[in-house]
């Protein structure tokens, strides 16, 4: 196993609100999640990340947060989130928590004092300034929803800052007592048993906003000062931090120039995901190579959390305008699939028309990369998206259990409509059915996962993708070398099946064997002559060290 509880975990993104709803009212619970806690096990998750549980007028998805010590009264009590802890830790599954504190919501105590008085204790907890800054049209990170990043504040006679929509003001985090209070609420989670966070926007956390200064500076130490502290409180505490950002910057995050890995411990690869996207849209394995020969080397301790769909856009900036448009034609046609320009709103298995086998050959192809796994929930038994919902909230409609009213969902009218129509509907595509059926997704998924479990090497170790001209273009073969062994991947990016020969490139090659793959393929296994059908994938463990 790797060094770290991390290094080897399957991540679960929930959102409670939209999860299982256990006293019907509508919107899941903490409860409701407890009792699917046997479900998850059995897919082989062992972390779930909860999107943000706080007190909010949610009106951006809980990540405008008016109390940072409780949870929202909506999902239950504090004491049904302590259960949780406790049930899940039962079943050896950790839970971390979003941790938002680039903003608060407007309707935060703090903001409500600050904006009362300039004398207020909480007015400089903000970023203020008292004449209309040059750059407050830029930045924005919600383009369409949002029009300006500075706005005017009446009743403070000032404008403040905002990266996201205006109801989320910036907390000032170069104010120490702003800095004192983001390490109570990690202390404080941490003390209630959460094995970590996911945080939000750290750019931006990070930001030395200079009004007028698009561009400003970044506070790098800060990261260390929160992971010194959360490291403190629990040795092996998790930060995962979201950072779309270039390459080159991604080093800094995990830590100091020194080399040492004294900052976040995890990071989603942005770069990968899109990587990913385009592959599938091309059919071609370049892209996948790059993302692998291009990432840089992380910190030791430092880990990559991988993805395919989240709950937002899958964000494609980080493509050139030309493949954008490439993955945008092949993925999301209409006008109506994407976001803010730079997106698609939809779930994975539309996305793939419906493929199963395509389906299969993604997340195969993410869970076989290094790194930590992390799968939205749904996304196991090939949920749809209702792009009838307005911008993100197309891919946040509720799980679908059974083909029930509401799919199992709810007794009561749901928080978000359940998918109910076309070939995604809840009567078509549920948990119930997919557990009851060998062949489906679900129990595909579980098996897959069950294989690295018993691979520790995948996701822990070394990743290299094969830059060998003679391989087929649309075939990625990446290997993976750890202390328990090797593991090579085939994976098929075109529906054309193809003849590989991987002789040269495995000569290490010690009683091959294939692990898991789309189909059994030959009796006897020949690496110098390798079949792969269209959009197959196998995993071939090529050595063994059972000490390792
Ligand atoms: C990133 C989150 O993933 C997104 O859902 C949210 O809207 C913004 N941060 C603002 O908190």
């Amino acid at each position: 196993m790797g060094q770290h509880w991390y290094d080897n975990a399957v991540i679960y993104s929930v959102d409670v609100e939209t999860y299982a709803d256990s006293d019907s009212d509508g919107v899941g619970d903490f409860r409701g999640l407890i009792g699917r806690l046997d479900y998850l096990y059995r897919l082989g998750v062992t972390c779930l990340w909860l999107a943000p549980i706080h007190p909010s007028p949610r009106r951006d998805g809980g990540y405008d947060v008016a109390d940072f010590y409780g949870v929202d009264p909506r999902l239950g009590t504090l004491g049904d989130f302590a259960e949780l802890l406790h049930e899940a830790r039962n079943r050896g599954i950790k839970v971390i928590i979003d941790l938002v504190v680039n903003h608060t919501s407007d309707e935060h105590p703090w903001f409500v004092d600050a904006i009362s008085s300039p004398d207020s204790r909480y007015r400089d907890w903000y970023v203020w300034t008292d004449s209309e800054p040059a750059d407050r049209r830029q930045g924005m990170v919600f383009p369409g929803e949002q029009s300006e990043t500075w706005t005017y504040h009446r009743k403070a006679r000032a404008w403040y800052y905002h990266r996201f929509y205006d109801f989320q003001p910036d907390l000032n985090l170069a104010n120490p007592d702003v800095r004192t209070e983001v390490k109570k609420i990690i202390g404080f989670w941490l003390q209630l048993g959460v094995a970590g966070f996911r945080m939000d926007a750290v750019p931006f956390i990070i930001e030395q906003t200079e009004p007028g200064n698009s561009d400003s500076p970044k506070d790098f130490p800060f990261l260390t000062e929160l992971r010194a502290y959360a490291s403190w409180r629990r040795g092996d505490a998790l930060l995962l931090a979201e950072a779309n950002v270039a390459v080159d910057e991604i080093v800094r995050y995990f830590g100091d120039e020194g080399g040492s890995g004294n900052r976040i411990n995890m990071l989603f690869d942005f770069l990968l995901n899109d990587s990913m996207v385009l592959a599938l849209a091309r059919r071609r394995a370049e892209p996948l190579i790059m993302a692998l020969t291009e990432s840089p080397r992380l910190p030791d301790g430092g880990q990559w959390a991988t993805f395919l769909r989240n709950h937002d856009e899958i964000d494609l900036s980080r493509l050139t305008a030309e493949q954008r448009e490439e993955v945008f034609a092949e993925f999301g046609p209409d006008e109506n699939m994407r976001l803010y320009d730079r997106g698609i709103r939809r779930r994975l298995a539309p996305m793939l028309g419906g493929d199963r086998r395509r389906l299969e050959l993604a997340y195969s192809l993410q869970f076989s990369m290094r790194g930590t796994p992390v799968l939205r929930y749904g996304e196991e038994i090939g949920m749809g998206d209702d792009l009838a919902l307005p911008g993100r909230n197309a891919i946040r409609t509720p799980m679908q259990w059974s083909d029930k009213t509401n799919g199992g969902f709810s007794a009561a009218d749901p928080v978000r409509p359940v998918i109910k129509n076309g070939g995604y509907g809840y009567q078509k595509v549920n948990v119930t059915a997919q557990r009851h059926d060998p062949t489906s997704l679900l129990s595909w998924f579980e098996r897959m996962i069950r294989t690295l479990r018993e691979s520790p090497e995948v996701g822990g170790g070394t990743c290299t993708a094969i830059d060998d001209a003679a391989l087929p273009p649309a075939v990625l073969v990446h290997r993976a070398d750890g202390p328990s062994g090797t593991m090579l991947f085939l994976h098929n990016l075109d529906d054309a099946p193809v003849r590989v020969d991987l002789g040269r490139i495995a000569a290490d090659a010690d009683h091959p064997n294939q692990v898991f793959g789309d189909q059994p393929y030959e009796d006897k296994l020949d690496l110098a002559d390798l079949e792969l059908t269209g959009f197959g994938y196998r995993w071939i463990r090529i050595r063994r060290d059972p000490a390792g």
